[in-house]
């Protein structure tokens, strides 16, 4: 068996109305305080969350700060905007509501606020060392799994910079389930693609063992089974995306994504596509190279899926089939044509995808240059 290692939150409840629990889980930790509760611009005032996240915090003796200005891709400025607003504002522990961003702001701020610095000198490879100010996460999407991961991403013009430490992992994790009454279908369509990406790359990641495994193949089992009825607004399916979404983020936490995040992020920088969309975007072309190159574990996953055929290259054909089948579902763009990417930028997203090393490096198989091209070329359409 493989050596693996992980740390994952002290405390994760999942399930509807999860959400009631947060002054008795603060309470169970010893956690209390002036409190930050990071979110994004909108979503959280409209849904009323903000409110109640607000009165349970005060029912429970805490001083809240709000911070509302995480945008989609947090860029460093706002991370440290709300770093130094919780130095200004003695906040004790950081709440992250919302998708990935919310949540990994909250990480970034809680890393500020404890030690100081600049949000670049924490970038990976750097360490964080300890302590920090704990992190509550609520996420509001079934993609990131940031909820349960060591993992920060940030926008850094073109790039896109992650802090990568335990330390950041949160220490409380609440999955209230009803909260995807709210996620519109388009946004639970591209944040269940990050989750199956997020699922198939850390079975293919260097780090991938027995454990990583065990959450990856689940995850992508439940995504499988729940992604149309879930991206058309059924609310038991879109529970079952959002718990797949955690069970990814495990996956993440224990092993790492690979070459579909490495060559969507650029996607993500230069045309605003969203992240989980653009991951959508190589999904299929990955698997086909990955098929090719490591077929042992291609047939390993082909059998834990319950997939008839034992020849890679069917199970890959298989696999690509019915991710074709969940876009269409959902009405994705199959293709970069289709998301409207121009043909004449298919090199420099070759170019970009070569200086995330750490994602290409990982793969179980890394991808040459000229396997990059190729996976692009066909990512393009005929
Ligand atoms: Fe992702």
């Amino acid at each position: 068996m493989k050596l693996f290692s992980f740390r994952s939150p002290r405390k994760i409840v999942f399930g509807r109305g999860s959400i009631e629990l947060l002054p008795e889980l603060l309470d169970q930790l010893g956690i209390r305080g002036t409190a930050m509760l990071v979110t994004g611009r909108s979503f959280a005032r409209r849904s009323g969350y903000l409110d109640k996240i607000k009165s349970l915090l005060t029912s429970s003796g805490s001083k809240v700060v709000v911070f509302d200005r995480v945008e989609p891709n947090p860029s460093i400025e706002t991370v440290e905007a709300g770093g130094s607003l919780a130095r200004e504002q003695g906040v004790e522990f950081v709440i992250g509501f919302g998708g990935g961003s919310a949540m990994d702001a909250a990480k970034g701020i809680s890393v500020l606020a404890a030690h100081g610095g600049r949000l670049e000198d924490y970038f990976y490879p750097a360490e964080v060392k300890p302590p920090i100010l704990p992190i509550i996460a609520i996420p509001t999407t079934c993609g990131t799994g940031s909820e349960v991961t060591k993992y920060g991403v940030y926008s850094v013009g073109l790039k896109k910079k992650v802090i990568a430490s335990e330390e950041i992992v949160p220490t409380i994790s609440i999955l209230d389930s009803n909260v995807m009454k709210y996620l519109p279908n388009n946004i639970t369509a591209h944040t269940s693609m990050d989750a199956l990406s997020h699922a198939l790359e850390a079975y293919y990641h260097v780090k991938s063992s027995e454990l990583s495994d065990l959450y990856a193949v689940e995850s992508i089992r439940m995504i499988f089974e729940n992604f149309e009825k879930g991206v058309k607004g059924d609310f038991d399916s879109k529970e079952r995306l959002f718990y797949a979404s955690m069970l990814a983020g495990f996956a993440i936490n224990l092993a790492g994504t690979v070459v579909v995040h490495g060559l969507g992020y650029y996607l993500t920088q230069k045309f605003g596509i969203p992240h989980g969309l653009a991951n959508a975007l190589f999904l299929t072309q990955f698997i086909e190279y990955i098929a090719e190159n490591v077929p042992e574990r291609t047939v390993s996953l082909g059998k834990a899926l319950g997939i008839g055929a034992d020849d890679p290259s069917e199970i890959a054909r298989e696999l690509v089939q019915k991710i074709d089948a969940l876009k269409s579902s959902a009405g994705l763009p199959m293709n970069l044509k289709e998301a409207g990417v121009p043909e004449s930028e298919l090199d420099k997203i070759v170019e970009e995808a070569s200086s995330y090393k750490r994602n290409l490096e990982n793969c179980l198989k890394p991808p040459s240059t000229s396997d990059l091209k190729a996976i692009v070329k066909k990512a393009f359409g005929q």
